[in-house]
């Protein structure tokens, strides 16, 4: 058994717990990551919209400010990353167009309109033969839709590349195990035992493992994170150079009251998303999941059955009850949270790695992240959680 000490431990190497590390090092303290494969997790399987308006959901307006927060960063976040690594994380400000495919499609997105309209969010209701003209490979079936020029997208397994670069260079330690236990002394967290069982010694924990973070052994019971697994398959389909742009944005429809997305890589890649399914840890590809995607966006855009389909895939999202992350310290001394990011633990990842670098060096939340302490589920202070969102996400 071996013993390593370090001011700041973080729990998972997924694009959440590579930010806190890489800027937690980035102020001076002296910080590891213990995973087993750094750069994983549900980024590898994301579609990478940053898309703060076009997902905008009832119920959601506080957690709307955070994720407009971050998307404001990104583009400085992305400048920073690229200069110090090298890495072309494939950041496209290409905007998005969600579109309607029948009549009640075409009321549900008028809802949403008028819904980012009250929250001061910009967004531009086209007809279907403007979105034809932006986007000519749509079908003549559309019947309107919204142009939102600020959601815009990135590759996140090369997010995922470069932050693990980035941490490397910023001198973060990478542990590539697994984190079997916490380690609790006189209530106060002090590191983790790993699969092996070395002790990981540390001053304060960050405990971000995504969908895992609610079973790490060693976490006191009624502080375990309220995370919970949310499957998500997606389809990648590669548009032959010849073809290319097949589409010039993400795109986003409402096909019959079903929720599909297509986002478009410069490098020829199409990601056809996504499913959400409560199964637990379950992630089978199903011929129902993709016959699913693979519907829906064949109706939204005929010509995607020219197209090779290069990968199937399934991720597991980590849903909180409220559809919000938690970040911060929780009620046991030494441990933070980092986690419950949902939909959006791509576009939540710059702010997310500034709000936990603030905590980590003030020990306080900074107020734009203050509702989203992991105390607010704490059994005497727990508030209703927010409605379910619909059968997929927006
Ligand atoms: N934000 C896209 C998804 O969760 O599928």
């Amino acid at each position: 058994m071996s013993s390593r000490t370090s001011d700041v431990l973080v729990v998972g190497g997924g694009v959440i717990g590579l930010v806190t590390a890489w800027r937690a090092a980035q102020r001076g303290l002296v910080t590891a990551v213990v995973d087993p494969e750094p750069g994983g997790g549900a980024a590898q399987v994301a579609a990478g919209m940053l898309a703060a308006v076009t997902e905008l959901h009832y119920g959601e307006q506080t957690l709307l400010g955070l994720n407009l927060a971050s998307a404001r960063r990104y583009p400085d976040f992305v400048a920073e990353l690229t200069e110090l690594t090298g890495h072309d994380v494939g950041y496209r400000r290409c905007g998005t167009l969600a579109v309607a495919l029948d009549a009640d499609d075409r009321a549900h997105l008028r809802e949403l309109h008028a819904f980012q309209l009250r929250s001061g969010l910009e967004s531009e209701w086209l007809s279907g033969r403007e979105c034809r003209r932006l986007e000519p490979m749509l079908a003549p079936g559309v019947r309107g839709g919204l142009r939102v020029d600020g959601d815009d997208q990135i590759d996140p397994r090369r997010l995922s590349a470069a932050l693990v670069a980035a941490c490397e260079r910023a001198g973060v330690v990478f542990h590539r195990t697994w984190a079997e236990r916490l380690s609790v002394v006189r209530e106060r967290a002090v590191g983790v035992v790993t699969r092996e069982g070395d002790v990981l010694g540390a001053d304060r924990v960050v405990l971000a493992a995504g969908s895992l973070s609610g079973r790490l052994a060693g976490v006191p019971e009624d502080l375990l994170p309220p995370v919970r697994p949310v499957k998500g398959q997606v389809v990648r389909l590669t548009v032959p150079g010849q073809y290319a742009p097949f589409l010039s944005r993400t795109v986003r429809a409402l096909v019959r009251g079903g929720h599909v997305y297509l986002v478009p890589r410069e490098n020829g890649e199409l990601v056809v998303g996504a499913t959400s399914e409560e199964l637990g840890w379950d992630t089978t590809v199903t011929a129902g999941g993709v016959y699913e995607l693979l519907r829906d966006a064949h109706e939204l855009m005929p010509g995607i059955t020219e197209l090779a389909m290069t990968e199937t895939q399934a991720g597991l999202r980590p849903g909180s009850p409220d559809n919000a992350p938690m970040l911060g310290p929780t009620a046991l001394d030494g441990l933070l949270l980092a986690t419950g990011h949902f939909r959006n633990g791509v576009l939540l990842t710059p702010v997310t790695g500034d709000v936990m670098a603030h905590v980590l060096v003030t020990g306080e939340l900074p107020d734009l992240a203050r509702p989203f302490t992991p105390k607010r589920f704490d059994a005497d202070l727990a508030v209703p959680s927010a409605p379910a969102p619909s059968e997929r996400p927006a």
